[in-house]
């Protein structure tokens, strides 16, 4: 049974997770970073196994970010192709688990195949109800704001939408994916502390989960660590921690 000072293990509905370090995981075993993008695909299959094992419901993965289309040529060409390559090989178990693929990002930019696999695996599992793996792909969250902001200024424009009575929610329904609970934990691998540009609206109260590991090393036991991790935080969305878990401080008698 669970006490006030033990409560349930909660299982985060949505996590969200950075996926760096492939070029340094490859350069550190003296092969070229291409190396580490093709080695990141295996953790990619585990991790999505272990989060839907684990009954996570949305797991957001970060697989390109806007600012790496600046990369090289070359680079940017192997990417989209493994994405393309895991995406044809992948639907299935997706599909045989109920799994919804669904991607946030400015598609158009995509090249035309890769942007064709990536549309054809949403439409294909767009009425399953298992778990949605998201995948982040040529995404900006300062461009994610600045969509959502142009749409709200059109729709002010039509007489759609009346900029006084613009709240919080209002806002977020024009996000990318505005039905998606907002990432309870986010991780990044690869040992950098920086939010680099993602869900930057989305994450405002998500627990950081930062992980020296290079992404191709991630797997299934460090999601599980990930997840036990956060399991200990208390989070307090502003508040107290008597307010939160009552029963649990110090508090001055009555006091609220
Ligand atoms: C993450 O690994 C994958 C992408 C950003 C596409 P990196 O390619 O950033 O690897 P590092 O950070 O250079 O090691
Ligand atoms: C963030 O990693 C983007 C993805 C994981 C897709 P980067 O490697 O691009 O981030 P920075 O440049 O280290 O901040
Ligand atoms: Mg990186």
């Amino acid at each position: 049974m669970s006490t006030p000072e033990s409560p349930p293990a909660r299982v985060p509905r949505h996590v969200a997770i950075i996926m760096d370090g492939n070029g340094r995981w490859a350069t550190a075993r003296g092969q070229g970073r291409n190396a580490g993008h093709r080695a990141g695909i295996q953790s990619v299959r585990e991790v999505i196994r272990a989060a839907r094992d684990l009954g996570i419901e949305v797991l957001t993965l970060y697989a390109f970010s806007l600012e790496n289309w600046n990369r090289p040529r070359t680079e940017v060409s192997v990417l989209m192709s493994l994405l393309e390559e895991y995406l044809e090989k992948e639907l299935d178990e997706v599909i045989a688990h109920d799994g919804r693929v669904r991607t946030i990002g400015r598609l158009d930019r995509l090249p035309a195949s890769t942007r064709r696999a990536v549309e054809r695996a949403v439409a294909r599992t767009a009425d399953n109800h298992g778990m949605q793996v998201v995948f982040a792909l040529s995404y900006g969250g300062r461009a994610e704001l600045v969509d959502a902001a142009r749409r709200i200024a059109r729709d002010a424009e039509l007489g759609k939408l009346d900029p006084e009575s613009l709240d919080e929610k209002g806002f977020a329904a024009y996000l990318y994916a505005p039905d998606l609970p907002d990432p309870d934990l986010l991780i990044r691998t690869g040992g950098e502390q920086r939010v680099s540009n993602f869900l930057l609206w989305q994450i405002a109260y998500a627990e950081l989960h930062l992980s020296d590991r290079m992404w191709p090393d991630f797997r299934r036991a460090d999601l599980e660590a990930a997840i036990a991790d956060y399991q200990r935080r208390e989070r307090r969305f502003g508040l107290t921690s008597e307010q939160v878990r009552p029963g649990s401080g110090t508090s001055e008698p009555g006091a609220r």
